[in-house]
């Protein structure tokens, strides 16, 4: 497939501090430079057959491809990110910012520090949405760093010295001010509502249990860190007992093949959570019975492997008790 040339999005004659000449360098010879790499990439990666070809043509390939196709997407986003007047940020951008960064300004300090960081070097600086986090992130990409997987940029600025060196020769700290001082909000906002309309990945989904309530592991800790009361009950298999040495530390070991003979032990006043290995089958069937029964009772999504990946604090396994 051939990728096609996107026309430069700002109007270089409108922008402040930077010259015509510089922009229209820029996008002939960078952005277009990518462009061209692209399609040729493209076409002898078209051309070869993978089973036959040395494996360390189609890696190079690869990477150049990927270089190129970042390169082309970033540098429209960067033209597309100048064109205003860097102040007038609308309702929607100053309470996003403010949400993910606590205000605008500390936003900003960060963007700029970031920028500023690179001291000089190659790279991008991006604000980017990450929709699995629900938020915008700063970033920097430069050599031996990668874009965040998913991530939707929304704004970029490009630290390369062939974006500012015409107008600032080596003085990229004002071309980061310049940078700022031409920022096109409306245009950043339009991105941002594309961004937020992209769904988060899609979750763990057990539909036979859908009607059986969750609890993450961040919010067990929280409850016990808090000192809620709550009983928690590792319900794994017994035979986990020869294949894992710890357990929860806030938890007693019950057989999930005899729950009815248990739960009179637990309190009706309380809430309930229990959990299996991965948190599939065992800890929800266990739970579904708890909630028959009357309990306020929950399965820990994950299980035993997301309380140890999150760190919880564990103790020996001890499956003497039932
Ligand atoms: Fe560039």
């Amino acid at each position: 497939m051939r990728y096609q040339i996107a026309p430069l999005f700002c109007r270089p004659w409108t922008l402040l501090g930077f010259e015509r000449k510089l922009i229209e360098s820029h996008y002939e010879n960078n952005y277009g430079g990518a462009f061209a790499r692209l399609n040729e990439i493209s076409q002898e990666l078209a051309a070869l057959d993978p089973a036959t070809t040395a494996p360390h043509v189609i890696r190079r390939l690869k990477q150049d491809e990927a270089a190129a196709l970042n390169s082309l997407a970033l540098h429209e986003l960067y033209f597309a990110s100048l064109g205003g007047d860097g102040r007038a940020i609308g309702e929607v951008m100053t309470n996003a910012l403010a949400r993910d960064f606590g205000s605008v300004d500390r936003w900003r300090s960060e963007f700029v520090a970031l920028a500023n960081s690179l001291d000089g070097g190659s790279g991008w600086v991006l604000l980017t949405w990450l929709p699995r986090a629900g938020r915008l992130i700063n970033q920097s990409v430069c050599e031996g760093s990668q874009a965040i997987a998913g991530g939707i940029t929304i704004l970029a600025l490009d630290m390369y010295e062939h974006a500012y060196h015409i107008d600032f020769g080596p003085n990229h700290i004002s071309y980061v001010a310049t940078f700022m001082r031409n920022i096109d909000w409306s245009a950043v906002q339009g991105r941002y509502e594309d961004a937020i309309e992209v769904k988060p990945p899609r979750p763990l989904e057990q539909k036979q249990f859908a009607d059986v309530p969750s609890i993450t592991v961040d919010e067990v800790k929280a409850m016990l860190d808090s000192g809620t009361p709550v009983q928690i009950i590792d319900t794994r298999p017994r035979h986990t007992s020869s294949r894992s040495p710890d357990m929860m530390e806030a938890a007693v070991w019950r057989d999930p093949d005899r729950v009815d003979e248990w739960m009179g032990e637990l309190d009706k006043s309380a809430p309930v959570v229990a959990f299996c290995v991965y948190g599939f089958h065992v800890g929800c069937q266990a739970v579904a019975a708890l909630r028959k029964a009357g309990f306020d009772a929950r399965y820990m999504a994950g299980g035993h492997f997301a309380w140890k990946a999150i760190k919880g604090p564990v103790k020996i396994f001890d499956s003497t008790t039932r």
